[in-house]
């Protein structure tokens, strides 16, 4: 069968339901600017889009949702802009966590923790310890992350176990390495959805997107809602993961 017929339209695929999705959550500046308003009414307004994001993925099943917040190369921006990103995100773990903790949200952090702001990291720590035991959707929030820099982290953690004499070079495997990096229980993404019509990754889940399947949504995030989430969704079930092997046949 020509793969044009495997689609969402004839419900032809081989997929079951996503288990993680994750999402680069873009074009709130955009969304601001084509309405003639500052940049951070655009972060203010996908913070709303990322309660509702939320609140969707755990009604749809989902059991992990990461969000890509705030990128190691995000720093580079003017000083006043990363004042209303890190204000919103102390707001957001303030006003939301109680909510998140009696839905049953369990949030994990990942990114670099060392150097920031000890009230955000403060924050970061109370939102982990105490919705640990949660179990309905893991949020995991990726805050100051680059995935080059995930890496280089886990290969730091690797290098001292072999300094020390803890491990072999040569019993180091993707696997191990997949080991050290920052939330290594969870599933790879089996879904990665970019708002806003960029169709790149950005330092975001290198390693984990291998096998990851791409959608690119052109609405800025801000504008992000539950219909959208599920067709991208529909349109991960309509594709075909192979995984580097054959294509599934009916019958075979
Ligand atoms: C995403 O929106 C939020 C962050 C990167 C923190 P942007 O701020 O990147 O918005 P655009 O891409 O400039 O429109
Ligand atoms: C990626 O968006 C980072 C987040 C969504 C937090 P950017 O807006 O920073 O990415 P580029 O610069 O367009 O690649
Ligand atoms: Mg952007």
């Amino acid at each position: 069968m020509p793969e044009a017929e495997t689609s969402v339209a004839n419900g032809i695929g081989n997929v079951a339901a996503p288990r993680h999705v994750a999402i680069i959550m873009d074009g709130n500046g955009r969304w601001a600017a084509a309405r003639g308003l500052p940049r951070g009414e655009g972060h203010r307004r996908g913070v709303e889009s990322l309660r509702a994001t939320v609140r969707a993925a755990g009604e749809l099943g989902i059991e992990v949702l990461t969000i890509f917040s705030f990128s190691s190369e995000n720093w580079s921006r003017p000083p006043a802009e990363i004042l209303d990103l890190m204000g919103l995100l102390r707001r957001f773990i303030r006003n939301d966590l109680a909510e998140l903790n009696s839905s049953g949200v369990r949030v994990r952090v990942i990114g670099e923790r060392e150097g920031l702001d000890p009230e955000i990291g403060g924050l970061l720590d109370e939102a982990e310890e105490l919705t640990r035991n949660n179990t309905r959707l893991t949020l995991v929030v990726a805050f100051n992350y680059g995935s080059r820099q995930e890496i280089a982290r886990a290969a730091r953690k690797v290098a001292v176990e072999v300094a020390a004499g803890r491990l072999a070079a040569a019993d180091v495997t993707a696997d191990t390495l997949s080991s050290y990096l920052d939330a290594p229980d969870l599933p790879n993404p089996d879904l990665i959805i970019r708002t806003s019509g960029e169709q790149r990754l950005s330092n975001f889940l290198l390693w984990q997107a291998a096998y990851s399947e791409l959608v690119f949504v052109a609405a800025y995030w801000p504008d992000f809602n539950r219909a959208m989430l599920e067709n991208a969704i529909a349109e991960f079930r309509g594709r075909e993961r192979r995984f580097g092997g054959l294509a599934a046949r009916a019958g075979s």
